[in-house]
């Protein structure tokens, strides 16, 4: 037997099995927030801002994968690259896809400059039938920044609605003077070309009743459901450490132009959730998908093959001034052989259910682990994570007592839902192997999920 030293670049680099496997990454580097999700003849398709040439955040692309069935994923080409000269030079930034006069159009933000000089501008790309082919609108920006009235240059992550005859566009935006804020912005149009600003469509101060709403909104995302509306934004303070701070809901209506909501709470209760995406499948239900973002230090992201994925599609309901999230029901298609308690350890890829107790569920490799453990009587469930990468964090969801609990873990990724609520956070394994243990095993079902559903 030969022992061969490991060369040194093969000891600093990250271990493949952080990598997520039936969640969406890049093909390689770095990928952040999903885009243009959109269901069309039959198959879901899925964007996502990507660098492709480092793991880290850098000039973002379109990444583009789409499914039959929410399980089983293709990857496509980049459907939109950062050029030379245009006004997406450094960067095809968030936006949405929309059907339009029969054609498929998606709406970006084309970034020109960095920092204090940067240029936000609505841009336009029309597809091919299939989304598979994009060319981007010669005349250049449909917007070339921010209204002059604003003093803000942030202005970005075009949403857009058809509302009767007109087409409603949103971005992004914050205030510059006294204390900032987050804030929206409206533009009308006939016909998805012309633009007319229309002013301030939402507006909070920077904390209500203890929730921080940040400096910035990014991503802004609306759904109607019944009588009510929900707002989703994605709240930053500009140049704050890494991960951003949160995905915020607000749930309210239209008046005249504008709407008029109160804070629906976080959405999403873990460390690493943001910038998600909507949108109406054919049959109707709000889909929605975050980006996952890490919790390494930036010399560890270095050494890393993918950094940043998609949480798995979830449903979205709005209801009683509250938004409810749960995996969609198409995800029980992952699910392999079941994991016995006696079994030898198993691949990250897995799906735990079940209504965990004080001594709740351990996954463990004997270095890292994962805890989910109920609390107060049964009225909250804990989820502890200790590994030594992303260090000791404790998260809390309310619940009632006894409701099932599903966790997916999927190489570092965790994914946990309960009573409506979800959590996303991060568990770097320093093995490739986990172990699953609970002291009531029979509150606990575990299954081995399929790693190759994403090709
Ligand atoms: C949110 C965000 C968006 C922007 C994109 C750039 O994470 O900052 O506002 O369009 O990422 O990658």
């Amino acid at each position: 037997m030969t022992h061969r030293a490991p060369a040194p670049a093969d000891v600093a680099a990250a271990p493949g099995h952080w990598r997520p496997r039936y969640h969406i990454t890049g093909v390689r580097n770095w990928i952040n927030d999903p885009n243009g999700p959109i269901h069309l003849d039959g198959r879901y398709h899925l964007f996502f801002q990507a660098n492709p040439h480092a793991p880290a955040w850098g000039p973002p692309h379109w990444g583009h994968v789409s499914s039959p069935d929410l399980v089983h994923w293709t990857r496509h080409r980049t459907a939109l690259a950062p050029e030379n000269g245009r006004p997406d030079a450094d960067g095809c930034w968030s936006g949405c896809l929309r059907i339009i006069d029969g054609r498929p159009v998606i709406y970006y933000t084309g970034v020109v400059g960095e920092d204090d000089d940067r240029v936000e501008s609505v841009c336009r790309a029309r597809g091919s039938a299939d989304l598979l082919t994009w060319e981007k609108d010669p005349a250049g920006p449909l917007l070339p920044g921010p209204p002059t009235e604003l003093g803000s240059g942030f202005h970005r992550d075009p949403f857009l609605w058809q509302d009767g005859s007109r087409w409603q566009l949103l971005l992004g935006s914050g205030t510059t003077a006294g204390e900032r804020h987050g804030q929206v912005l409206r533009y009308e149009s006939p016909d998805g070309s012309q633009w007319r600003y229309r002013g301030v469509f939402f507006a909070a101060p920077r904390r209500i009743d203890g929730l921080d709403l940040g400096e910035l909104w990014e991503c802004p995302q609306l759904v109607a459901s019944g009588s009510s509306t929900a707002l989703v934004v994605s709240c930053q303070v500009p140049d704050a450490p890494r991960p951003l701070m949160h995905a915020v809901g607000f749930v309210g209506s239209i008046v005249d132009g504008r709407f008029q909501g109160a804070p629906a709470g976080l959405l999403d209760h873990g460390d690493v959730f943001y910038a998600p995406a909507l949108t109406t499948d054919a049959a109707g239900r709000t889909l929605l998908w975050g980006w996952a973002q890490e919790v390494v230090p930036p010399s560890t992201q270095a050494t890393m093959g993918h950094v940043g994925a998609l949480t798995v599609p979830r449903r979205l309901t709005v209801g009683d001034g509250r938004l409810e999230q749960e995996p969609v029901p198409e995800l029980a298609a992952l699910r392999l052989a079941p994991v016995g308690a006696a079994d030898a350890p198993v691949e990250p890829a897995l799906e735990l259910a079940g209504a965990p107790v004080d001594d709740g569920w351990t996954v463990t490799d004997d270095v890292a682990r994962l805890r989910i453990r109920a609390a107060d009587s049964g009225g909250s469930l804990v989820v502890e994570v200790a590994d030594p990468v992303g260090g000791e964090r404790a998260f809390t969801l309310r619940r009632a007592a006894g409701n099932q609990v599903r966790v997916f873990v999927d190489g570092s990724l965790v994914e946990v839902f309960s009573d409506g609520a979800a959590l996303t956070t991060r568990t770097y394994w320093a093995r490739p192997r986990v172990r699953v243990s609970a002291p009531r095993r029979s509150d606990l079902r575990v299954w081995q999920l399929d790693g190759a559903v994403v090709r």
